[in-house]
């Protein structure tokens, strides 16, 4: 089947069995490898704003983003995935076109994510920017 992501659908929610697609491509990805089902069921319940790319030609999921904000300040984009198939056809352009012209998305004053060094090429393409001196990115744990 030839991979023309004209086809492809955006959806706002996940079937079960996309929840499970979902946990796949988590087990694919450095950061997301050994998330559980039971606790992605769980982030799909709170999870504010979902991009999902899916192949009606058989409903598999074959990207991902999702993000939360405030709707006035601040968003946060998180877990932006292409299905390694999928990869070098445009689809990753077309899932961060579709991020960031998002209604309120666009709207908020700062759109915010993390990433390693060499993803920063990719993100600067929709103006994102590292150089942000003196800013630390900072975690707390459980
Ligand atoms: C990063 C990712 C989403 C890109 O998706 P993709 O479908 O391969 O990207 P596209 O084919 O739409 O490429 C879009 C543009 O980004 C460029 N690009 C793709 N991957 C890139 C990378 N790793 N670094 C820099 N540029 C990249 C392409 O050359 C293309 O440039 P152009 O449109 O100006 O010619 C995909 O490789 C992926 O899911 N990677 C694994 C998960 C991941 O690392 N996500 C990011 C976490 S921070």
């Amino acid at each position: 089947m030839a991979l023309d992501k004209e086809r492809l659908e955006l959806r706002r929610g996940l079937t079960p069995v996309q929840v499970d697609e979902l946990v796949e491509l988590f087990q694919q990805q450095w950061w997301t490898k050994g998330r559980q089902k039971a606790d992605v069921e769980k982030l799909m319940k709170h999870a504010e704003l979902i991009f999902a790319f899916v192949d009606p030609l058989n409903e598999e999921l074959v990207a991902f983003a999702r993000a939360m904000t405030d709707g006035v300040y601040k968003a946060m984009i998180f877990d932006i995935i292409v299905k390694d198939t999928w990869r070098n056809t445009g689809l990753g352009r077309l899932l961060m076109d579709t991020v960031m012209t998002d209604p309120v998305l666009s709207k908020v004053k700062h759109r915010e994510l993390y990433c390693l060094e060499d993803m920063v090429p990719f993100y600067e393409k929709w103006g994102f920017t590292a150089n942000l001196p003196g800013l630390f990115f900072m975690r707390q744990s459980s």
